[in-house]
């Protein structure tokens, strides 16, 4: 992802400006209190400018560790959460997690939809060994029209639900919320 990515985010303007309209983290915090979960540890794959992370940190007091692949919007994150967050390819800090045996109680991310289909299952695998729950969400996570040309290339939501459950999670109360069977 370069800077024109961030610039003009979902054809909306600055990436600082708009995500609070794509990325779900609202909804994803107002969700888990509801549940009347506790998290103590968060995870964030794609991290973009660190946007998220203050709102996990302002909920829940909670500086989240994770990755951003981008080294224009890793470079933007604010000081004092970008000591957690590695500018890493989100396939290689997972696998790493998993060889030092870490694991946080959330995993929250919506840009899964940048792997190549075939590479899903084997990451969420993955996931599942180093997360207790699995916040996720994303465009291509809901059911497309059938005449849209562009979102008949994006996965529907049933494909993204059997991936989660062949790797291991199970379904919670919220179709965005899954968990393992150890949570
Ligand atoms: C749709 S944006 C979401 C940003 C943020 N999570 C939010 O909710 O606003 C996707 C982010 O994931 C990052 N990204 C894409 N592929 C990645 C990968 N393989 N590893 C790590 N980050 C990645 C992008 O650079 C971008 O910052």
């Amino acid at each position: 992802m370069d800077k024109d990515y961030f610039v003009d985010y979902c054809g909306g303007g600055s990436y600082d400006e708009n995500y609070i309209y794509h990325s779900r983290v609202v909804e994803c915090i107002d969700l888990v209190d509801r549940l009347g979960l506790e998290m103590d540890s968060v995870l964030v794959l794609g991290a973009a400018t660190g946007r998220v992370l203050e709102h996990f940190n302002a909920a829940w007091d909670i500086r989240p560790h994770g990755c951003e692949i981008s080294r224009w919007a890793h470079r933007r994150i604010p000081a004092g959460y970008r000591d957690r967050i590695r500018c890493m390819d989100m396939r290689r800090y997972v696998a790493n997690c998993v060889r030092k045996r870490k694991h946080f109680d959330l995993l929250f991310s919506n840009s899964l939809v940048y792997l190549a289909a075939a590479e899903v299952p084997e990451f969420l695998v993955q996931c599942a060994e180093v997360s207790d729950y699995f916040h996720f969400w994303s465009s291509t996570s809901e059911d497309h029209e059938p005449n849209d040309s562009y979102r008949q290339t994006l996965k529907p939501r049933a494909w993204w639900g059997e991936r989660f459950r062949e790797a291991g999670f199970r379904g919670t109360r919220s179709p965005y919320l899954w968990r393992t069977v150890s949570a």
